[in-house]
């Protein structure tokens, strides 16, 4: 039985003998009685095992991490903070866990150095709760959209399409770089794509947005949970090489519904959390994120805030804790997006930017100078969760700012046809998922909420 569901249902099964496997969490001995914490993964806290008489000797190599199978009568625990616990009768060791070598051996071991140690580190009270969480996320972004009449498609994830011009791609060739000697030449110093994979240069995507339109233009709500890649050298606590990333896509929606999307979304995530994940919530809160319960409340019942870019900018232009001072045009560093949600106590919407530093599909407002585009700003030194926009759909004007941008449009001649039949209003938005998953953990490092995090000058496994 799982220890998830002996937790859920253990009051039925008080007082008869029930079986459960899973990994040591800490053993404690005295004398001629040891306790063992057990967790196989599906619960918070994990069960309680009493082993006493002499079943005690066969515990002799029995430390953190021994992975075990025990029978034993499940009975009231008598201890505070938990309901029941198993008097054990049978143990059977599936594998030990040298006390010397076994990196986590040492009980409380800090976030950095259990990094080093991924294929691990779920095994944690910790980690386990921050994993769950991110299943709870994935389930709950599911279930919000499919509700709403959204279709899931993962596009492709090799295209030949930048998307965001400067977030920086991954390029692909079928051929060894590594021996130069083998790779096809045309003329000098220039590879020959001709005769590589896909005859041309392809990437991996940076974003799903461009086929995603494609799809929205012909079924209507759409979204992807697809990966997104970025070359970018960021070393930051947010930035990843490979990120999960929720990608939307509808049609006749405006920027300020596209907003309300956003809002309700993350409340939905929130609440789902709240309804399924509480024991995840309060054993993260206990240790590791102190008041997290509390921040997930706030965000399922906050306003998030709507300002425009021109007002965020006059705002900063009137703080004087700022380390440098804010032009117009510019973008908005961590410090000012943190100055921002702290003005304003929660999540910031930040709409319309100058349409010279966002990218060529942007919608381009009456004024010319800005786009109906928005970042949506969180507190908790989590920064922009999501990035969204309206999406040009006058096909000279498309023409037009790609000129002016200097985006190619051969790769998106097929992104054209879009506007040149049937051309529709529509918009969406991407939202970093892992980047959800710190604000609704409290981990304050995005390679904290990743599995096998890949980054900059980090690719492990
Ligand atoms: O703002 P971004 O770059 O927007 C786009 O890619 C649009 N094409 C999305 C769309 O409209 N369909 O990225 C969207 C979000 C960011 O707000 C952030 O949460 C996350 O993706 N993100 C990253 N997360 C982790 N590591 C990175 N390197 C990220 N870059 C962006």
């Amino acid at each position: 039985m799982k220890i998830k569901e002996l937790a859920n249902k253990y009051q039925s099964l008080l007082d008869t003998v029930i079986t459960v496997s899973g990994w040591v969490l800490s053993v404690r001995t005295q004398k001629d009685l040891s306790f063992i914490k057990l967790n196989d993964g599906s619960d918070a806290v994990g069960v309680q095992l009493i082993v006493d008489g002499d079943l005690v000797v066969t515990l002799d190599k029995v430390n953190i991490g021994t992975s075990l199978t025990v029978t034993g009568l499940l009975v009231k625990s008598p201890a505070s903070g938990q309901t029941h616990e198993i008097h054990v009768s049978n143990i059977k060791v599936h594998g030990y866990a040298p006390l010397e070598e076994y990196p986590l051996s040492k009980g409380k071991l800090p976030l950095d150095y259990l990094r080093n140690y991924p294929h691990f580190r779920a095994r944690t009270s910790t980690f386990g709760s921050v994993f769950r969480i991110k299943s709870g996320i994935s389930q709950a972004t599911n279930k919000f959209y499919m509700e709403k009449g959204f279709r899931h498609i993962n596009p492709n994830i090799i295209t030949i399409n930048e998307c965001e011009g400067g977030a920086g791609v991954f390029q692909l060739t079928e051929h060894d770089i590594s021996d130069h000697s083998k790779l096809p030449i045309s003329t000098p110093n220039k590879h020959d794509w001709s005769r590589d994979h896909f005859e041309k240069p392809a990437y991996l995507t940076v974003s799903s947005q461009l086929s995603l339109e494609a799809l929205a233009c012909s079924l209507g709500a759409v979204y992807t949970t697809n990966k997104s890649f970025r070359s970018e050298h960021s070393l930051t606590s947010k930035h990843l090489s490979e990120f999960e990333h929720l990608e939307i896509e509808d049609i006749f929606i405006t920027i300020d519904e596209l907003m309300q999307v956003g809002e309700d979304y993350i409340k939905y995530v929130g609440q789902y959390l709240l309804d399924n994940h509480l024991d995840d919530i309060n054993n993260l809160g206990k240790f590791v994120s102190k008041g997290l319960l509390e921040r997930v409340k706030t965000i399922v019942e906050t306003k998030f805030v709507r300002i425009k870019y021109s007002e965020a900018i006059d705002i900063l232009k009137q703080a004087t804790t700022l380390s440098k001072p804010v032009t117009w045009g510019e973008d908005l560093c961590s410090e000012y997006e943190n100055y921002l949600t702290e003005h304003f106590k929660g999540p910031v919407f930040v709409s319309h930017w100058p349409i010279s530093i966002k990218s060529f599909y942007m919608k381009q407002s009456d004024d010319k100078v800005t786009c109906e585009n928005f970042d949506l700003l969180m507190p908790y030194k989590v920064g922009e969760l999501i990035g969204g926009s309206m999406r040009e759909d006058d096909l000279d004007k498309m023409l037009d700012i790609m000129k002016q941008k200097g985006v190619n449009p051969e790769p998106l001649q097929f992104y054209l046809d879009l506007r040149k039949f049937g051309t529709v209003p529509h918009g969406g938005f991407g939202l970093g998922l892992d980047r959800m998953c710190m604000l609704f953990t409290g981990m304050e490092s995005i390679k904290d909420v990743v599995a096998f995090p890949v980054y900059y000058k980090n690719c492990t496994y």
